[in-house]
This record gives C-alpha cells, structure tokens and sequence, in this order.
C-alpha cells in the first residue's frame, strides 16, 4: 500500500511525523518532510539513508508559503499520493493566563496549517483520480480537557474539517483519515512539562502516556485497514468512547479529578 507511494508528512522531522517517516521508508516509500527547521530535517533525512527522502523548508501557517512549496515539490519530485498533516505545535495552561497571541498561534499552526496542506495538495489528488489525506486531530479534539483551551478549540477545528471533508472527497476517491491519539511521549510533550497545570496532569495522566512509535504503528495500521476514525490505544479508545457516549458519566469523573487537585490561576 506504501510502496513506491510519493507520502508528504508535515511536521516529518520530529516525533510522531518521524516515527512514520521511518516506518514508511522502510516499507519503500518516497517520503517528503515539510517543517520550519532545516537542521532537524536533514538529520532525519539523514538517519533514514536518505536515499529516497526528501526535505522541504515550509511554514504551514503560511498559505502562500505552502501552495508555492507544493506546487515547486510536486514538480521536481512529483504529485503527492498520501498527505500526512502532523505539523502542531501545544499549549497548556489556565485559559485567564493564555494571552490572546496563543490562541492565533495554535489556530494557524494546528487548524489552519491542516488546511492550508489539503488545498494545495487537491489540486495533485483530483488530477491523479485520487488520493489520501491523515489529519493528525487528538483526543483533545472530541474531548475537552483542563488546560487545553487554545489547544483543543484548535483540534476540534481540524476534527470538523476532516468530518466534512471526508464526505464530500469520497466521491472523488480522496480518502480521509482522522487520527485522534491521546499523549505520547514527544519533543512536544516534554517541552511543556514544566509549569504544566496540575489539573490538567491529573486529567489527562488519567490515561496510560504511549510511546510514539505505538501510535505510529496505530496509524499505518489503521491506514491500511481503510479505517477512518484512528484512536491509538485501548485506555484511549474507552475513554473517548466513555466522554461521547455517556458524556455526563465522563464529566462527572472529570470533575472529580480537578476537584482534588485544583489550585487555579493566580489572582
Ligand atoms: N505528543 C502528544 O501527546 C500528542 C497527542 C495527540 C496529538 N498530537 C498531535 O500529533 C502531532 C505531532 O505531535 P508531536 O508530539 O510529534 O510533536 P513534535 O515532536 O513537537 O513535532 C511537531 C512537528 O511539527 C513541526 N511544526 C510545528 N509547527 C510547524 C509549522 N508552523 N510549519 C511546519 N511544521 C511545523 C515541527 O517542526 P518545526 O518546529 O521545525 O517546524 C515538528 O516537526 C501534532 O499535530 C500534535 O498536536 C500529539
């Protein structure tokens, strides 16, 4: 299914972006990795041979910066066939200390970023009969969580984009994925463990932190079964299962856990 395939990853030099990318290789794809910081790809590019690995230097909150790197890529090494949207970036904290900036910041990054990769990708799909799109969302995107309010209100962005887009692309024989893990153990999660809320620690620890090449497998495998929703996890799959089908049982065992470890914004 992956081999000899043209798979674009966004935000493929770091955490669960190069887990794929390495998993990908090895199954014989042409991979191209999209992110901001040239010295990260090419050690990736490196630490996979090589060979068939390309790197592009591209801000995805930047919709001409994407639509001309795509249009340039697509030329030299051709269309892609498989676009994987991990670029993100996080924040956490109490929503009266998250200035309004933050809130832009993970929109265009996260949301927008998504967005702005898909468009420039379907003109590439639609000219090939087809393709297929893994929107990396998070749990975070069908459940609220306790520090997370730039973060989440962002992923349920990317979680209602790929909705719709997953219904009005099948006809067109582009395929949707979304990708819904809870926390992995990432460069990302690591660079917000300090000064991280202990509510949302006590929330979101609720469930087991994976490993990123757990998720990854998770994700590759789901992709070849043609599954649509990909929840990484069996902790994580009953939790969400939990939140959206009895939701008030959900909020209530919430509830309780930041009742015993609230503490709250400084006044
Ligand atoms: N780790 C978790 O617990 C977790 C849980 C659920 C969902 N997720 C989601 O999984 C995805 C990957 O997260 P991760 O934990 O693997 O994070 P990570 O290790 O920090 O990797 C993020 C990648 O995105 C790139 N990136 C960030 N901003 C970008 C921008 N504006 N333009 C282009 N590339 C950009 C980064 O490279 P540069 O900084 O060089 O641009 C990096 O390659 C994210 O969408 C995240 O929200 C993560």
């Amino acid at each position: 299914m992956f081999e000899g395939k043209n798979i674009w990853i966004t935000g493929g030099s770091s955490g669960l972006g190069r887990e794929l990318a390495g998993m990908l290789a090895k199954r014989g794809a042409n991979l191209l990795l999209l992110a901001r910081d040239r010295a990260k790809l090419e050690k990736v590019k490196a630490e996979l041979g090589g060979a068939r690995v390309e790197t592009s230097v591209c801000d995805v909150a930047d919709p001409a910066a994407v639509e001309a790197a795509f249009k340039d890529l697509a030329a030299r090494k051709g269309a892609p066939e498989v676009l994987i949207n991990s670029a993100g970036v996080i924040r956490e904290g109490y929503f009266e200390d998250q200035r309004l900036e933050e809130f832009h910041r993970l929109m265009n990054i996260n949301y927008f970023g998504t967005l702005h990769c898909v468009r420039a990708a379907l003109p590439f799909f639609k000219a090939k009969g087809g393709g297929r799109i893994v929107n990396i969302a998070s749990s975070g995107g069908l459940l609220g969580a306790f520090g997370y309010a730039a973060y989440c209100s962002s992923k349920f962005a990317v979680v209602g984009l790929t909705e719709v887009l997953r219904a009005e692309l099948k006809p067109q024989n582009i395929i949707l994925h979304l990708v819904c893990p809870g926390e992995f153990h990432s460069p990302m999660v690591e660079g917000m463990t300090e000064g991280r809320t202990p509510e949302n620690l006590a929330v979101v620890h609720t469930i087991p932190v994976l490993e990123a090449d757990k998720v990854a497998r998770a994700v590759i495998a789901g992709v070849e079964k043609g599954q649509y929703l990909i929840i990484p996890g069996r902790m994580t799959r009953l939790t969400v299962g939990l939140g959206r089908s009895i939701p008030f049982v959900g909020r209530a065992i919430v509830d309780a856990k930041i009742g015993k470890s609230y503490r709250g914004p400084k006044r």
